[in-house]
């Protein structure tokens, strides 16, 4: 018969996100409410081996709704990847009582906590917080909107330099080796060129295009690259172009991690409050070793074992929608 789940631990791991902070609140007044004792462990699974843990009150998550970064810290830890830093961190929890863990983070977190139950009697929960949204299992992940609306400002700010000067300018957004920041923020600022990981870059049909734009004279374009697109960022993308169509202005902006930080958006603060409220009904019911998605506006749980990597599906509807919007 499962353990009930009585004490239990939140941490946040890899790189942040706008939300994380909601996502904190939510699993720590969840938790109250349930009449368990929550707990605050600082900077990802390092805190867990090191014993940086403090308990956390409903107080102790007032006023970080609105706030971006963590109030717990965040790492990637060495340390975990061991079994004797993980037996190190279990006997930590262990000594305090701690007997759930909630984990916010990305694929890689969620593989640590999947080892980590695996081992030791812990069922753990996760939560995915990451700007990249290359998670399989939910429709959104918790900072992926504020890093989106992020971008989007950004690129209509440089639009409007952009139209000053008629300028043709390259932009890096992140994503690590995914595309979905590109895409859905090229799609917003009504870029001309979008290039992703996931869908083959074919460099002579945005040269000719370029070039035919040139000899109309549409010589303001904005070409959104993902950081982990084949070309290999934005400067390369620009040397490219620069070689083949050396009479074009271009200039080359990377957003960089602008997009990590700031305020969450309304959505972000919602998604962390829905998710973190069902991390901790998951561990109070006994549902334990998934993670928290949610599909088409449902709750959704997969097992940590088949935490993957979402790999992009293009619509071809969305790429001919861009075709046509930005001739
Ligand atoms: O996973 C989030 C992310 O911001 C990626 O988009 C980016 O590739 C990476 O983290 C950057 O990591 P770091 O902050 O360690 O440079």
């Amino acid at each position: 018969m499962k353990q009930k789940v009585t004490k239990i631990g939140i941490l946040s791991s890899g790189g942040d996100s706008p939300g994380m902070n909601a996502a904190i609140r939510a699993v720590v007044r969840t938790g109250i409410h349930h009449g368990l004792e929550v707990f605050g462990i600082m900077r990802g699974y390092s805190g867990m081996v090191e014993d940086d843990i403090i308990k956390m009150e409903s107080r102790s998550v007032a006023n970080i709704i609105q706030r971006g970064g963590t109030i717990l810290k965040t790492a990637r830890c060495k340390d975990f990847f061991e079994y004797e830093g993980r037996k190190k961190a279990y006997n930590n929890l262990k000594k305090r009582g701690i007997n759930g863990l909630v984990i916010l983070g990305g694929d890689g977190s969620f593989r640590g906590a999947q080892i980590f139950s695996s081992e030791f009697d812990i069922p753990c929960i996760g939560l995915p917080g990451t700007i990249d949204k290359d998670i399989a299992g939910t429709d959104f992940t918790i900072g992926f909107d504020t890093a989106v609306n992020t971008a989007v400002e950004a690129i209509d700010k440089i639009r409007d330099t952009a139209d000053a000067h008629d300028r043709l300018f390259v932009i890096e957004v992140m994503g690590r080796d995914a595309g979905y920041i590109a895409l859905h923020s090229g799609i917003a600022t009504g870029a001309e060129n979008i290039l992703i990981p996931e869908r083959k870059t074919v460099m002579n049909d945005i040269l000719d295009s370029l070039e035919e734009k040139e000899k109309r004279q549409k010589l303001v374009n904005l070409i959104v690259v993902a950081e982990g697109d084949e070309f290999g960022g934005a400067q390369e993308v620009a040397n490219v172009i620069k070689k083949k169509l050396p009479n074009l202005e271009i200039r080359v902006a990377i957003l960089g991690h602008i997009q990590r930080g700031g305020s969450p958006t309304c959505m972000d603060r919602l998604l962390a409050s829905r998710m973190g409220y069902h991390a901790v009904e998951c561990l109070v019911e006994g549902k334990h070793n998934v993670f928290v998605g949610i599909v088409n506006n449902k709750m959704h749980y997969t097992p940590l074992n088949e935490a993957v990597k979402k790999k992009q599906v293009i619509s071809q509807e969305w790429m001919k929608i861009v075709k046509i919007l930005s001739t």
